[in-house]
């Protein structure tokens, strides 16, 4: 799973006898001393990976130290081992699909916040909602009982509207990503078009920022948009892949260089690079692999798969309550 990493390689650096204790790679010199015998077995690459988190200022930067095998021989030989650090994409789970389906009956399950609880036990890195003016999924409440439960981080996307920018800064996530809004929507159907940015966009984003929220722009992955929101004083962008997701084949491949080339700008003006919508599964690895995400946010497919992986065990379940009378 981390083949298409290692060309994302930052820089070379030396561990001292990184292994000598031995607690921390038990199953990689485990699978090592096998592979030994056995040639022809693969060896499990994840096995020698750790995860690290750098903090600075406040910040947390997740890498992962992977084991450069070209020197493998090296560490034979000196017990020193050359590593490279990877930077890691951190995951944002939206669940407002998890509200969408409480919202089919207007009862109280599924609970989102227990969704959420949930998705950081699996290793979420932030979770996502959107609370939307027509309330068609996430209610004032989840916004208010999420902002005292979620331990990794907030991430509040909202339009422009100054009745949810307030309930936005009354409750205070990390991170507030402005998005446009149509009621008569599925989902949130293009990035925010900032040449067009009305006086609503920049007091939102004032008021968000005055309570010390990062604020982050939907935008379409355009070069010129990316230069709009840097204008607008804003921490960050988040790139649409809708269109890439949508597309398949040559076209695709186009909207991936999309992507590329507005994310170089993204990360030449200073800003943080978020990408996100419509990656599934199957599409998100060459988005997660452009040099710089920062973070994507993903939700329609996490929680489809998470019905097809848990339905199983939930019949089990009421199977058993039916023939233990
Ligand atoms: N990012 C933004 C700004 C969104 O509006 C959405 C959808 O709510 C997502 C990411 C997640 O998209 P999807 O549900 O297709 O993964």
């Amino acid at each position: 799973m981390f083949g298409t990493r290692k060309s994302r390689d930052l820089s070379g650096v030396e561990l001292q006898q990184p292994w000598r204790n031995r607690q921390t790679f038990p199953s990689g010199l485990a699978q090592l001393s096998r592979r030994l015998r056995h040639p022809r077995r693969r060896l499990a690459p994840q096995a020698f990976a750790t995860e690290r988190c750098l903090h600075l200022r406040g910040e947390s930067f997740p890498f992962l130290i992977w084991p450069n095998w070209a020197n493998i021989k090296d560490y034979f030989n000196s017990r020193t081992l050359t590593v490279g650090l990877l930077p890691m994409v951190e995951l944002g789970v939206n669940i407002d699909h998890v509200a969408t389906v409480r919202q089919a009956r207007k009862t109280v399950e599924p609970d989102p916040v227990a969704a959420a609880v949930l998705a950081e036990l699996g290793g979420a890195d932030s979770i996502t909602v959107h609370l939307r003016e027509d309330r068609r999924h996430i209610l004032d409440r989840d916004i208010r009982v999420l902002a005292e439960t979620i331990r990794s981080r907030f991430n509040f996307e909202l339009c422009c509207s100054p009745e949810i920018v307030q309930i936005a800064c009354g409750v205070r996530p990390d991170q507030a990503t402005l998005v446009p809004e149509k009621r008569e929507e599925i989902t949130t159907e293009g990035g925010l078009d900032l040449r067009s940015a009305g006086k609503e966009l920049r007091n939102a984003i004032a008021a968000l920022s005055d309570q010390g929220i990062q604020v982050s722009l939907f935008i379409d992955p355009d070069q010129e948009q990316v230069r709009l929101a840097k204008e607008l004083g804003v921490q960050a962008v988040e790139l649409h892949t809708g269109q890439y997701a949508e597309t398949r084949g040559q076209e695709q491949i186009e909207q991936l260089e999309r992507l590329k080339r507005a994310s170089e700008l993204v990360l030449e003006l200073g800003l943080k690079l978020h990408a996100g919508h419509g990656l599934t599964y199957q599409n998100v690895r060459p988005v997660a692999s452009i040099p710089g995400m920062h973070e994507l946010n993903i939700g329609h497919s996490i929680v489809s798969r998470s019905i097809l992986v848990g339905i199983e065990k939930a019949v089990r379940e009421m199977k058993y309550l039916l023939n233990t009378l």
